[in-house]
């Protein structure tokens, strides 16, 4: 058992000055049987500490419901197997390019604004919700034996709000709740997020990609003492589909690492590795300087350039950053742990079984609703998904337009059963006008929530109504998919051979994996846009604009001999597509 404790300039473990040299790896982006090779990895780096945040959406999918929340006590004892010291960012708002900033779809559908404030339809939940994780946490405090150094409060809410009772109100419940660590707040190294974001009485740290000196100069006119943080040094970043990919030179943010370390302060590498947004859990930013421009949706790969990538392995930025860290560790650093397996040859996935989507939505779907407006994911439970809208286009009448106000994010529009086009929020008429009578059915998906900003929480489907010529279609029904729905009830779908032509659906083939199962890739030539899965694991979004082209597939998931693949094409696929494993 050891005090962990904030002195007037540095960390003190029972009194002793230390240095948190500390990287972000989030539990919940890298399959589980592979924590412990990439804790190792961590360490071999040259760190002591992982950091990881905890997203509530993932673990309360519904109110009253709960998924698996002892995960991250498991996290957390992995990580003392490893040797290392842990920081945890419970939230409740985690940002992280996650889905909705981490909070539960169901609960800021109704709230819009009032969220991440002391309004007390959220701060309920929140309390509830801490009722549960804490106990995860405070068991594994380092006064209690375990790996728990620092707890945050919020995530750079200097960003966001300027309610400061209500991060005072979340600091003093974690106290209650039993944390006895030290608790930290982060934010931007400017004056109005610093002061936006801090809690008197708490330790404040500071996040940034670069100059170090300015950003800690800026912090000390705040908080003339305590120890410097970097909370998240940005050694790399992410990137968003259509979007080109971030890439940041391995030698110059060594260098921006080695200011910060030359300064005294402590470090969170962000990310030391960032994995993959498995399960469709992907944000979404919105574009321009207000952040409310249009929706810029990130890709599964969390790769983030981080030292250690996708796949685990470590990269030039991991031999820079290893090198910079030896100087300030004592002793010869840990070697490389072993590598993970790969798959060894490249299997051929013949999707030979089809299902069109009105079949799985009748497998899989939530009720229908029926209702004079659309309802919005939220109204019908959706989190990550897709939901079906049908109405009738009153006749005879002469051709209007169509369009749909509101739009979040994309719509495949049939009349009368014909595929009509693709509406999205920036476009979202159809081409041609439609004359009455006809029957209208748009395919609604949400390309991931908005994670930061301040249209966090919007809700996601046809959020102002249909709309011919100008005048609103009233007598909406409405049917949700939920990603969440794809399990054991796959079964239920009846699976026929797919159209020679393509077309939207669920794919079904068998990857017969003949040499050893390991690390791989899924590679979907022909297709648009959509989820695979493999033996019900849910490998996220993919997207032929790219920049990424195939989706990992970690080895856990692979099993030697027939392996179940699951496509849901919600576009377009190019003849009977094959998909393909291929190592990585
Ligand atoms: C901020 C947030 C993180 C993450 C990074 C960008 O610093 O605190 O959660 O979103 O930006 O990757």
């Amino acid at each position: 058992m050891s005090e962990f404790t904030v002195g007037e300039r540095d960390f003190l473990l029972d009194g002793r000055p230390v240095r948190l040299l500390s990287g972000a790896l989030h539990y919940f982006r890298v399959h589980e049987e592979q924590w412990g090779h990439r804790l190792a990895m961590l360490r071999a780096m040259g760190l002591n500490c992982v950091e990881t945040y905890v997203p509530w959406n993932l673990h309360q999918p519904a109110p009253g419901r709960h998924r698996d929340v002892a995960a991250v006590g498991r996290f957390l004892d992995a990580a003392r197997a490893a040797g290392l010291w842990a920081v945890v960012r419970p939230g409740p708002y985690i940002c992280a390019e996650w889905e909705n900033g981490g909070l539960p779809a169901w609960l800021t559908g109704g709230l819009g604004g009032s969220v991440r404030t002391r309004d007390e339809r959220y701060m309920r939940h929140v309390r509830d919700w801490f009722g549960r994780l804490l106990p995860e946490i405070v068991s594994r405090q380092a006064d209690r034996g375990g790996p728990v150094v620092l707890v945050q409060v919020e995530n750079e809410y200097g960003s966001y709000g300027s309610d400061a009772g209500y991060l005072a109100e979340l600091a003093a419940l974690c106290r209650a709740r039993g944390v006895t660590v030290p608790l930290f707040t982060s934010d931007g190294p400017e004056d109005h997020m610093l002061t936006g974001g801090s809690v008197p009485g708490v330790l404040a740290a500071v996040n940034f990609g670069s100059r170090a000196r300015e950003s800690f100069a800026a912090l000390r006119r705040h908080r003339p003492e305590g120890p410097l943080m970097c909370s998240e040094f940005w050694c790399g970043w992410f990137d968003h589909w259509s979007g080109t990919p971030a890439v940041r030179d391995p030698g110059e943010a060594a260098e921006a690492l080695r200011e910060i370390l030359e300064c005294g302060a402590s470090v969170n590498l962000y990310m030391a590795h960032g994995g993959t947004s498995f399960g469709g859990w992907a944000g979404a930013n919105r574009g321009g300087e207000s952040h409310e421009g249009g929706l810029r949706p990130d890709v599964t790969s969390y790769d983030y350039d981080a030292p250690v990538d996708e796949y685990g392995r470590p990269t030039e930025k991991f031999r820079r950053f290893r090198e910079v860290l030896a100087r300030y560790r004592e002793g010869p650093l840990p070697e490389l742990p072993p590598e993970p397996a790969r798959l060894a040859a490249p299997v051929g996935v013949p999707l030979t079984g089809w299902a069109p989507v009105d079949a799985v939505l009748a497998a899989l779907g939530g009720e229908e609703t029926t209702g004079p407006r659309p309802p919005t994911f939220e109204e019908l439970g959706v989190t990550r998904g897709l939901v079906r809208y049908e109405v009738d286009v009153p006749g005879p009448r002469e051709p209007y337009p169509l369009s749909v106000r509101g739009l979040r994010d994309l719509a495949v529009v049939y009349v009368d059963g014909v595929r009509a086009g693709v509406l999205t929020e920036a476009e979202p008429r159809l081409a041609e006008p439609v004359a009455g009578p006809a029957r209208v059915e748009l395919w609604v998906e949400s390309l991931g929530r908005v994670n930061y900003g301040p249209l966090l929480g919007e809700p996601k489907g046809i959020t102002g109504g249909v709309l011919h010529e100008r005048q609103y279609l009233h007598g909406v029904r409405a049917r949700g998919l939920d990603l969440d729905a794809f399990g054991d009830g796959v079964s239920a779908v009846p699976f026929t051979t797919p159209p020679p032509a393509g077309g939207p659906g669920l794919y079904r083939g068998t990857a017969t994996v003949r040499k050893a199962a390991g690390d791989a890739r899924l590679e979907l030539p022909g297709l648009t846009r959509g989820f695979a899965w493999i033996n019900g694991f849910c490998l996220g979004r993919y997207w032929s604009v790219g920049p990424q082209r195939s989706l990992f597939v970690p080895g856990p998931v692979l099993r030697e001999g027939e392996n179940e693949v699951w496509v849901l094409e919600l576009e377009e696929a190019a003849g009977a597509a094959g998909a393909r494993l291929l190592p990585v």
